[in-house]
């Protein structure tokens, strides 16, 4: 079966083509990413008018690569949410012409599923039936979930202030570092001591014990940049930058680790799948590794290719989900992890 897959759920315009959900025909990416850089985030209009003025390029382009035509296209499978309002729209009204246009079945894939999906799509260390616990951390979104497969997703924790993502955005931003945060933290953290500074999150101590909570952390590095700052007047030397990326780092990292593996020993399911595009992080991914490997646990992990938002995740996933009865689809904004397909 071959799926065109559609993703606009935030600045990256990403279309792919694959078949029976593993085989990579052919896969495009654009990101507005530059223009964003200068305002320190994503501005939600710039990036819906770039989804607009390079979907059509991205289409031909994609179709010419791969040396595929329409008709032989089975399905069109689209992101329609969680995302940007403005962002979701366009890849959904594109899905929807498109499905109409060539007469194909059109998929609807939450964002989130796509990002867990991505982490086995390589290797298929499982079956897509199996249970598994899945963490999901990007900028948007923080989930720990329990699901049955690759369809049905129970929430057991998310975050209560920032995303993981967010937390390096704002944590980067605040040392004067770029935008994304969380690749400039990484680079400033090699070499730098993961124990200069010590952050503990704090203890969840009512609700979900895999909730999380990231907002203290970046306010306490916030005062010591500050601290720094008065000490040493200017800008903030190398090696205290290097420390405290490190440490920032090391403390988002263990805490997203630890809550994670309770998860897999308290469910029993010891098949960990790990998706977003915090999942690039090398240090993240060094540690998940170490920690599954001692505790026995299978870890599924995206190529770093596939962490970030891409249409191929789409693509994949939509091999596997239930095409609707009509072409009456709407974005969901704030499309939860747990809804279920219909
Ligand atoms: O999945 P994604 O592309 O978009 C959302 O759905 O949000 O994730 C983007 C987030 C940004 O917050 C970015 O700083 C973070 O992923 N990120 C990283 C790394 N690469 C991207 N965070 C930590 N380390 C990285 N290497
Ligand atoms: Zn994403």
């Amino acid at each position: 079966m071959l799926v065109l897959g559609i993703e606009t759920s935030c600045d990256e315009t990403g279309l792919a083509l694959v078949e029976d959900g593993r085989k990579i025909l052919g896969a495009q990416l654009a990101t507005s990413l530059k223009e964003h850089q200068r305002y320190g985030g994503v501005v939600p209009e710039i990036a819906s008018r770039a989804h607009v003025e390079v979907m059509t390029a991205e289409l031909e382009n994609l179709l010419q690569g791969a040396g595929i035509t329409p008709s032989q296209i089975d399905r069109i499978a689209v992101t329609h949410g969680p995302g940007l309002p403005g962002s979701l729209v366009i890849g959904v009204a594109a899905a929807k012409a498109l499905a109409l246009a060539w007469k194909k079945p059109l998929v609807a894939v939450n964002h989130l599923h796509a990002h867990l999906y991505a982490a086995l799509m390589e290797q298929m260390p499982w079956s897509v039936e199996d249970p598994m616990v899945g963490l999901i951390i990007s900028g948007g979104h923080t989930a720990i979930v329990r699901a049955e497969g690759i369809r049905a997703f129970h929430l057991m924790g998310q975050t209560r202030d920032d995303a993981v993502g967010e937390a390096f955005d704002k944590v980067a931003k605040l040392m004067g570092l770029g935008f994304p945060g969380g690749p400039e933290i990484q680079r400033v953290a090699e070499g730098g001591n993961r124990r200069a500074f010590r952050f503990l999150p704090p203890k969840i101590k009512t609700g979900s014990p895999y909730d999380f909570s990231l907002s203290g952390v970046k306010t306490a590095v916030l005062y010591k940049v500050r601290d720094h700052q008065k000490t040493n007047a200017g800008p903030l030397d190398a090696s205290f930058t290097s420390d405290m990326a490190a440490s920032f780092q090391e403390s988002v990292v263990e805490e997203v680790v630890q809550k994670t593996v309770l998860a897999c020993a308290e469910t029993g399911i010891r098949r960990l799948a790990v998706g977003g595009g915090v999942v690039a992080n090398r240090r993240l991914r060094e540690r998940l590794t170490e920690v599954c490997r001692e505790e026995k646990i299978a870890l599924a992990v995206p190529p770093l290719s596939l962490c970030t938002d891409n249409g191929t995740m789409v693509a994949g996933l939509g091999c596997y989900l239930p095409p609707l009865s009509s072409m009456e689809l709407n974005s969901i904004p704030d499309l939860r992890v747990e809804e279920e397909i219909k």
